[in-house]
């Protein structure tokens, strides 16, 4: 039997109707991420062919020339951007620099165009990160004025999750009809979970606080559960759904540890706090942080809102 579905784009139509000044210009913009997100994806799943097909740098058995997924991916994300005709600035966590596509465009998007690489030739899951914001002329500003923010999975299945500023919603790709369907209406975040994600091979180069708050989670009488990919999509996207906490804290080697507060770090606690969660660098929230650089890095925690809570009392 017919069973009524609703796609991404009739979602982001309906909910950039409720908006009084609405124009379809947001529209606009997301259906041109998904979009490409769709091309990625399916670049993503052929993946482990590279090997047999033909190496990067090379043609491939169709006369193509075999890039870099992540490369791919960026180049993908800048062009179909900048056609989108809504773009003031764009930013990729692979660039030094943002490109001004039109000063006075009416978005800037921040994008990690292919997060979690490392995972690509092992076929674990990674993800595309994105970032909006009105463009007002200053590109640096704190994440708190994000006007949405999400990311895409490539995972067993491809899903899209955002956000603008009316809770979360996942959407799964059907690949039989091409199109993103929701399936995760308005992920809230568990309140608690014992599960913890961090990369613990840093353990002796953590400050102490740190390593008191690791020690006493597995001392609990129902001690936390690791889980840990390496990707920070698959890891916050866990999170989001079955709770619990993600971290990436300063260490001796990185003090102001590993994620970019403008590509990771801002859309993702974003997403953590319209979902009822919580993120913290230090003790203030990431999104009142005023970027002094593109590049610049902060230490994260971020997860269910008792599980932050419950970190805090360490530091
Ligand atoms: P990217 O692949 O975009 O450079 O990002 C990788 C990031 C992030 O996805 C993940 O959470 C983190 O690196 C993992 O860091 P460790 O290897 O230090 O665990
Ligand atoms: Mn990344
Ligand atoms: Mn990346």
């Amino acid at each position: 039997m017919y069973k009524h579905v609703t796609t991404l784009t009739e979602f982001v139509v309906a909910s950039e109707r409720k908006q009084k000044e609405a124009t379809g210009s947001f529209t606009l913009l997301l259906t041109h991420i998904e979009n490409a997100a769709k091309i990625i994806a399916s670049h993503v799943k052929r993946s482990g062919l590279a090997d047999i097909l033909g190496k990067t740098g090379t043609t491939n058995a169709y006369d193509e020339e075999v890039q870099k997924l992540d490369e791919f991916s960026d180049k993908l994300l800048f062009d179909m951007l900048s056609d989108s005709g809504q773009i003031g600035y764009l930013g990729s966590e692979e660039k030094e620099d943002v490109l001004c596509v039109n000063k006075k465009g009416k978005y800037n998007v921040f994008f990690d165009p292919l997060d979690g690489s490392s995972n690509i030739d092992v076929n674990i899951n990674i993800g595309t990160i994105f970032s909006i914001y009105h463009n007002d002329g200053d590109v640096l500003r704190e994440g708190r004025v994000q006007v949405g923010a999400g990311y895409v999975l490539y995972g067993p299945s491809v899903m899209f999750v955002y956000s603008s500023g009316a809770g979360v919603n996942g959407f799964t790709l059907d690949p039989s009809i091409g199109s993103f369907l929701l399936s995760h209406e308005n992920i809230i975040v568990p309140q608690n979970k014992n599960y913890y994600s961090i990369n613990d091979g840093n353990y002796e180069l953590f400050e102490n606080s740190m390593k008191e708050y690791l020690t006493s989670i597995k001392k609990e009488e129902k001690p936390y559960q690791s889980r840990y990919v390496g990707s920070m999509v698959a890891d916050v996207h866990r999170t989001l759904l079955k709770g619990g906490i993600f971290m990436n804290p300063s260490n001796k080697k990185r003090p102001d540890g590993k994620l970019r507060l403008l590509f990771e770090v801002n859309p993702f606690a974003y997403l953590m706090e319209q979902a009822g969660g919580s993120a913290v660098s230090g003790k203030i929230s990431p999104l009142d942080i005023k970027p002094q650089s593109l590049t610049q890095r902060t230490p994260i925690v971020m997860g269910s809102k008792n599980e932050v809570k419950k970190y805090l009392t360490f530091i």
